[in-house]
């Protein structure tokens, strides 16, 4: 069983070129690789919330310190992050909104980049998280 992240971005639920696009790509995908799973995130439908001072307070705060309030903030993003690295590979659409992402994608980058859960940074630099994942895609690279 191989799952993709299914990621839309467009506000627009209708006449969506992207989402167009983003759905067919799927579709037939899953016609040649019936095992798929597909998980769907709609970052149109269900926007993920911009960083605010609770978020940056919750991610440089140890769990055991959290309250209540910042436990609600870290389990989003955890929730975000879980599915993120279940996936083997992904499907992003979006636009481009003048010369850049949609806001509500790159709400979402700054949701699952965290540290200790994506990512550590020491005195020799940042370290990703995300390596042995891609070790499974190359693995399974070879099968397809
Ligand atoms: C406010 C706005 C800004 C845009 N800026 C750009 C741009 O900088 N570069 C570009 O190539 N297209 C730009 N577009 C065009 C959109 O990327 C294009 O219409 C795309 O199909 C929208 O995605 P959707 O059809 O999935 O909703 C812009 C559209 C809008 C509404």
């Amino acid at each position: 069983m191989v799952h993709i992240l299914q990621i839309d971005t467009s506000p627009r639920l209708e006449h969506s070129h992207s989402r167009m696009l983003a759905r067919e790509f799927v579709e037939k995908w899953s016609n040649y690789h019936p095992e798929t799973q597909i998980i769907h995130r709609d970052l149109g439908l269900n926007p993920v919330p911009y960083i605010d001072a609770t978020w940056v307070k919750a991610k440089f705060t140890p769990p055991d310190q959290y309250t209540p309030e910042l436990a609600e903030t870290i389990a989003l993003s955890d929730e975000l992050i879980d599915e993120f690295l279940a996936a083997e590979r992904y499907v992003i659409s979006t636009s481009m909104y003048n010369f850049s992402i949609p806001a509500v994608l790159k709400s979402y980058i700054d949701r699952i980049v965290r540290p200790r859960r994506t990512f550590a940074v020491d005195i020799k630099g940042f370290k990703g998280f995300l390596a042995e994942a891609k070790m499974r895609i190359q693995e399974l690279a070879t099968d397809w």
